[in-house]
């Protein structure tokens, strides 16, 4: 028997994840108690979300012949490749996630910053001071700027637009649905099948290319991965580590605006309060293999069990990264990242908002940016 949930068809749950993801969470969780299931259209597999520090644990520690990890991002295969780590399972994953880990562990990062920092200040030159603009597509600009230059060593305008082609749309709702429902070669589908071939073919010249610099691709390289392999592996930190790190970046400076802070000198705690209030991903989702006991209930085979990153963080111990084998492979990245940036940001400008009223979160593909794409007006410090 599936835990309680709420009855409405999934088309209907589907808007609601949409267009109220928060207010839909919370108020399902109000009704119905914990875990509860809730059903969308992108999925036959319902849904059982908990956020409860001890089921959570048990989830993540959970084998993957027992919960698999991996299959709600299957609709991302076409651009990502078959052997990437977002839609692997089991010792095939294991394998892919020992050759990515290496090169994102916190020492090998460090001798990034710099680099980030240095991009960092170049874009906040381009910023326009005193009046209103949106952070969220300046800082998407920015991530896949510095993640780009951190993986291939340069940074390749056509490469950063296919990219941005690709993604947005997979970032664009309407499109993801269409996208994942009807998958045609022509429309939104066709256009998104020539953005991927064209990242291929830049992605694969670069592979194949000596860099000059050193680089996340030549640390993969070494590995002894396929050259498939590493494009699959490329992809998917381009893809996996740009939006989310910009939608967090957008977070950050909604909130500065409103609660102005130094953060020059230690941005950390800053950093782990908006992970935690305004998580970019809502849910971490696993599958069950064989039935599964959850809080008391037993599942069958074949649903998705969902530690819910936006309950959990109001309650407890927070996972914007999720957890287990399975955990953000970039969290030590992403961190780095947040850190220079804003220290970039807070030396050099006061922020405020345009609006006293804070931005409700909205769900934007699969994050949850802020609504009006957090807008903001810069001051220059004297
Ligand atoms: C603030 C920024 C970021 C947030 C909030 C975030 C969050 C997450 C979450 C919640 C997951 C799923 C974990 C799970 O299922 O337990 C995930 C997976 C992943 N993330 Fe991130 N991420 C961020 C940045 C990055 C960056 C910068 C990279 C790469 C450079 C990256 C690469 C990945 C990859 C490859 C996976 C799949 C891991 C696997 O399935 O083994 N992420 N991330």
């Amino acid at each position: 028997m599936l835990p309680p949930g709420p009855k409405a068809p999934s088309a209907f749950q589907t808007i609601e994840w949409i267009v109220r993801p928060t207010h839909f969470l919370r108020q399902a969780q109000a009704k119905y108690g914990e875990p509860f299931t809730i059903r969308t259209a992108w999925s036959d597999a319902p849904m059982v979300l908990t956020s409860d520090p001890e089921e959570i644990k048990r989830a993540y520690a959970a084998p993957p012949d027992v919960l698999q990890g991996g299959d709600a991002a299957d609709f991302l295969e076409p651009f990502v490749g078959r052997n990437s780590l977002l839609v692997l399972h089991g010792d095939e994953h294991l394998k892919q996630r020992r050759l990515v880990l290496p090169p994102f562990h916190g020492e090998a990062l460090r001798r990034w910053s710099d680099t980030i920092s240095t991009l960092a200040h170049a874009h906040l030159d381009t910023w326009p001071t005193g009046t209103p603009f949106r952070a969220l597509p300046r800082m998407q600009e920015l991530t896949l700027e510095i993640i780009q230059r951190v993986i291939f060593g340069s940074q390749d305008a056509e490469l950063k637009h296919a990219l941005r082609s690709a993604l947005d749309l997979t970032q664009s709702t309407p499109n993801l649905i269409a996208m994942s429902l009807v998958q045609r070669d022509f429309g939104p589908y066709g256009r998104f099948l020539k953005a991927v071939e064209r990242i291929d073919e830049l992605v694969y010249a670069r592979i194949d290319q000596p860099s000059e610099t050193e680089s996340i691709l030549d640390l993969l390289k070494q590995s002894g991965a396929t050259r498939e392999e590493l494009r699959d592996q490329l992809v998917t930190l381009l893809a996996a580590g740009h939006e989310t790190t910009a939608t967090a970046l957008a977070w950050a400076l909604e909130r500065l605006a409103r609660h102005p802070a130094d953060l020059t000198a230690d941005p950390q705690p800053f950093i782990d309060e908006v992970l935690r209030t305004r998580p970019v991903l809502s849910i971490t989702a696993r599958k069950t293999l064989q039935p599964y006991t959850l809080a008391g209930h037993t599942l069958p085979e074949g649903v998705y069990v969902a530690p819910c990153i936006y309950l959990a963080n109001r309650r407890g111990k927070p996972i914007p990264f999720g957890g287990g084998t399975r955990r953000c492979v970039g969290a030590a990245f992403a961190t780095l990242e947040l850190r220079e940036v804003l220290r970039a940001v807070s030396g050099r400008f006061r922020l405020r908002p345009p609006r006293a009223q804070g931005e409700r979160m909205r769900r934007r593909s699969i994050t949850l940016a802020p609504a009006r794409g957090a807008e903001i007006i810069a001051d220059p410090l004297a």
